[in-house]
């Protein structure tokens, strides 16, 4: 039997290469990057999808830092919404089935209960719009779409808090052996979401697929922390003895502001009977054992 074919874009990002892995036995995959062919280019992307002709499409490659994006607005639009277009315009052309990831960023965070999808976006950063607005072409555009909202998103590939977490605990703690002076890390504690790994999002992405699910889903670990709980979660299942303290968002500015309470409900999979979705400390307690080897900076050579 043929398998069906799976291109997936970002797949050297975090998601993307788990996403690699999750889908590798049942599909005959092309993973994509920037090296391949960069999404705003919309030649590039019609070429690339006429020739290998794809069933299903996972879109995973977005402009990711946020505060980059706060100051390069127009290329986090050209990459964010307009590559969205473009992907999404490709599949219609070839009728292929297309799932986008989206982000809690889509929501302003000032609130103090979950969202669910049928609330209303209201972005606060330019990463937020940008995101918005691929999703908004790919509703225009396509009939037969998924949509998976995602958030704090974490995997063992690429730059993320558990990473930068775990390097500064590890810093902190050599100081320590070596007779220094600690300086406690200094965690945001007034920003509240959904840590969320990788291999949950790509386990769902999964059932979402044989499930036919289409339009707009929450996809996230459930269980909510703030950066600094989250923290300590990280240094409790690692054992690691990192002195900590929670801060406030003003004592850490960046250049976007980041929404405040951005939480999401699985609602629809939850409907569905379909959320797979682990609680976070679960989830985390995985990864760490599983990825520990290649986290720990004492273990890289
Ligand atoms: N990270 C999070 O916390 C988070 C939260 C919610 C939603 N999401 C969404 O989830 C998806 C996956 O996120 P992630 O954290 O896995 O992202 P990631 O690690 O930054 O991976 C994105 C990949 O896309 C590539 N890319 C960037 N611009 C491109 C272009 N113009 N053409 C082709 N490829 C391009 C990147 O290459 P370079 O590295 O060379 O730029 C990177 O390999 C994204 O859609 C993101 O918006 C992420």
């Amino acid at each position: 039997m043929t398998r069906p074919k799976l291109l997936i874009t970002g797949c050297r990002g975090q998601l993307g290469s788990d996403l690699l892995n999750a889908f590798a036995d049942r599909y005959n995959i092309w993973g994509v990057d920037i090296e391949d062919f960069d999404i705003g280019d919309a030649d590039a992307v019609n070429d690339a999808f006429y020739s290998f002709s794809p069933d299903l499409v996972l879109h995973a490659a977005a402009y990711t830092n946020v505060d980059e994006c706060e100051s390069n607005p127009k290329l986090a639009m050209h990459i964010n919404a307009d590559g969205t277009k473009h992907i999404a315009t490709a599949c219609k052309n070839i009728n292929a089935r297309l799932i986008y990831y989206s982000t809690d960023y889509v929501f302003s965070g000032d609130t103090d209960r979950p969202y669910i999808e049928t609330d209303t976006p209201a972005p606060k950063t330019v990463y937020g719009q940008s995101k918005l607005a691929g999703e908004k072409f790919i509703a225009d555009i396509l009939d037969d779409y998924l949509i998976l909202r995602l958030a704090w998103v974490y995997g063992a590939k690429g730059k993320n808090f558990v990473r930068t977490m775990i390097k500064l605990g590890w810093e902190q703690e050599k100081t320590a052996r070596d007779g220094g002076i600690i300086e406690p890390l200094k965690v945001v504690n007034d920003q509240t979401g959904n840590p969320t790994w990788t291999w949950e999002i790509a386990r769902q992405t999964y059932l979402a697929i044989e499930r036919n699910l289409t339009g707009i889903c929450h996809c996230t670990s459930q269980g909510e922390a703030t950066w600094y709980e989250f923290a300590k979660a990280i240094f409790k299942t690692l054992d690691m003895h990192v002195q900590i303290r929670p801060c406030t968002t003003e004592e850490y500015p960046r250049p976007a502001p980041r929404p405040k309470y951005s939480v999401l409900e699985n609602k629809r999979l939850q409907e569905m009977g379909i959320d797979i979705m682990k609680e976070y400390r679960q989830a985390l307690t995985e990864f760490l054992t599983n990825h520990k080897k290649v986290l720990l900076p004492c273990n890289v050579s």
